[in-house]
């Protein structure tokens, strides 16, 4: 299937003499050899696909290239060097009225501080996108309020922006960006200058949307938690370049360097691992047996250590039609609570047959 969005060797460079520094940064030169010129290699070599219906987080820490990325996803920046495709059609190959055009039906971006126009209501603020598209007011309204109340504003149209939360007028941002229907939704840090239990709602809240919306979406941001609760992958950006692309699992399980290594090191893993990501796949079965508890390929971590600890021998991981589709050792459960030493039970379960799911 065609991805929404594929980003082939694309490189951002701004400073002097552009494409001879691509032509270093392909050769192997770093940032800093070229910082020494006075250019700065923003992006280096990004190759990536987004699939429809998927969020997609790219981290990274401030300065590395997180933002030129995400500005030359909706053509606001131009590559130096490697393509954009969106829909398989190459960004760099539309003239500057489709560009535009794409960017006001199509792509959608929420910003760090959502700029609301203080002398417009809610509702107006909402339908900005839908205005300047040249939808007509009854068309824009309706569709901005469904959108507001989509995003938990309902009662707040007829209001001014000072009159809501930092909180409620980023909702109003994501509003605007939900109401003009676009698909595909850039967000910069969309949630980081909001309180950390607010900005835990608006995750939620994007999650839950995101179920019945489906919207390709390109998230940005520095918190690694925020990356793992919202990204169904994610792109782990350091000094311009991708180091590693995969799952929340796939990159507490297994980073790609010493860099990820490090940076994964303080996440609650408790949080994100889930039954499937530590099940051995070695043993399977299709016929159920013993009344013991079993997981699903979702349950979550700590769900999985209570049901570890009430068996005391392995846990069956089983699919909707109750089948097994591995187990997970009880020394692999301990062993990710971080004590190692813990004597595992012996297992009295061994062919890892079940009857019932919890
Ligand atoms: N228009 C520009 N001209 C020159 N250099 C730029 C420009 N835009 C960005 N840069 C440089 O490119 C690098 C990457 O910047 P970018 O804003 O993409 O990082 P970021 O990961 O979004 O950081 P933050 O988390 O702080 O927002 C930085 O060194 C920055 O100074
Ligand atoms: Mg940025």
């Amino acid at each position: 299937m065609q991805p929404r969005l594929e980003t082939e060797h694309l490189f951002k460079v701004f400073g002097r003499r552009p494409d001879d520094s691509v032509r270093r940064l392909r050769q192997g030169a770093d940032r800093e050899e070229l910082r020494a010129d006075g250019t700065t290699a923003a992006v280096i070599d990004a190759s990536f696909r987004v699939e429809a219906g998927e969020i997609f987080v790219v981290m990274g820490l401030s300065g590395s290239g997180k933002s030129t990325l995400l500005r030359t996803l909706n053509g606001l920046l131009e590559p130096t060097a490697g393509s954009v495709r969106f829909d398989g059609q190459d960004l760099t190959e539309l003239t500057a009225r489709e560009l535009r055009e794409l960017r006001s039906k199509k792509i959608s971006m929420v910003f760090q501080h959502f700029a609301l126009f203080p002398h417009r209501s809610v509702r107006d603020n909402a339908a900005y996108g839908l205005f300047v598209q040249g939808v007509p007011r009854a068309e824009r309204e309706r569709r901005a309020e469904e959108a507001l109340a989509l995003c938990g504003l309902a009662g707040w149209e007829d209001s001014w922006p000072d009159e809501l939360s930092g909180g409620m007028q980023q909702r109003v941002g994501l509003a605007r960006a939900l109401a003009t229907d676009a698909d595909l939704l850039l967000m910069d840090e969309s949630f980081s200058a909001l309180d950390p239990l607010i900005r835990r709602d608006m995750q939620d809240q994007l999650l839950e949307l995101q179920k019945t919306l489906k919207k390709t979406i390109v998230f940005i941001t520095h918190d690694l938690n925020e990356a793992m609760r919202l990204g169904d992958r994610i792109a782990v950006m350091r000094d311009g370049r991708i180091v590693q692309t995969g799952t929340a699992e796939d990159i507490l399980l297994r980073p790609a360097n010493d860099y990820v290594a490090s940076f994964i090191q303080d996440v609650d893993r408790s949080r994100v691992l889930t039954a499937g990501a530590l099940m051995d796949t070695s043993v399977t079965s299709d016929a159920p047996l013993c009344g013991c508890e079993t997981a699903t390929r979702d349950t979550p971590f700590t769900e999985l250590c209570a049901i570890s600890a009430r068996l005391s021998h392995r846990v069956s991981v089983v699919d909707e039609a109750n089948r097994v589709i591995g187990v997970v050792p009880r020394q692999r459960v301990v062993g990710f609570l971080g004590d190692e030493t813990a004597d595992p039970a012996p297992c009295d379960n061994p062919d890892g047959k079940v009857i019932a799911r919890a």
